[in-house]
């Protein structure tokens, strides 16, 4: 079994690293933390109050959050309290959790996103974390993962060359799918996404035309609880 990457380990570089990696992408690492949020956006028929950034890392995700759900109280938690500390500095106004904070809080949230997590988390631990996940959900929670797309071959490079994805295991949509459907989520909806870099972002606007494709970089899996 590969060793579990230690993200305290990549907290201070974690920007620096994906802006490398990503550079022939974008110019802007940002441009893809918000380009899954502005997804999310796009799929949610209702405001939520609360969302919990599950699996937050240093934030990047968070910050998008709150810019695109200005009224909502974004919760954050992660296994790495280095990652913890560097997104309570950047965005003060957030409320980063540690795991076993968040797994002794009584409270629920009406979002829960979720980005790029699950292909950290071994095969065997990720129905637990689901179960986690739907503990910490009410009627009515929205859930929604964002994962690396094992199809496309640019992300599978990606995925090999870069430091922090070594214990990588990627999983299918219809695992995750799987694994909603056996969190008992309803209403699992799975489309493609993530296909056009910066520079042709004016192209966005096809991409609701191209989801069902397994070209995109990632790909995202909804439920409700
Ligand atoms: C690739 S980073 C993504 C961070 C963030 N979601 C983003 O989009 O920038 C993966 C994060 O998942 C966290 N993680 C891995 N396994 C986890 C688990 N079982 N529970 C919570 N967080 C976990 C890691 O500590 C790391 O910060």
């Amino acid at each position: 079994m590969t060793k579990k990457t230690d993200f305290d380990h990549y907290a201070d570089e974690y920007n620096s690293l994906l802006k490398e990696q990503l550079s022939f992408f974008s110019s802007d690492n940002n441009y893809f933390a918000e380009y899954k949020v502005l997804q999310l956006k796009q799929i949610l028929k209702t405001q939520p109050k609360t969302i919990l950034d599950f699996g937050c890392g240093i934030g990047r995700s968070s910050f998008y959050l709150k810019q695109h759900f200005p009224n909502a109280q974004i919760y954050g938690c992660d296994l790495s309290e280095k990652s913890l500390s560097a997104a309570s500095a950047a965005m003060p106004e957030g409320c980063f959790l540690s795991m076993s904070e968040i797994e002794k809080a009584s409270f629920t949230f009406d979002l829960i996103f979720i980005a790029g997590v699950f292909h950290h988390i071994e095969p065997n631990q990720r129905p637990s974390t689901l179960k986690l996940i739907a503990q910490l959900s009410k009627n009515g929670t929205h859930v929604v993962a964002f994962e690396h797309n094992p199809f496309n071959p640019v992300t599978r490079h990606l995925v090999n060359t870069c430091p922090f994805d070594e214990d990588a295991v990627l999983l299918k949509p219809g695992e995750l799918k799987n694994l909603f459907r056996l969190a008992g989520l309803k209403n699992i909806t799975c489309h493609y996404t993530l296909f056009f870099p910066s520079s042709l972002k004016w192209l966005r606007f096809l991409e609701k035309y191209l989801r069902f494709l397994p070209i995109g970089g990632q790909y995202l899996v909804s439920g409700i609880v």
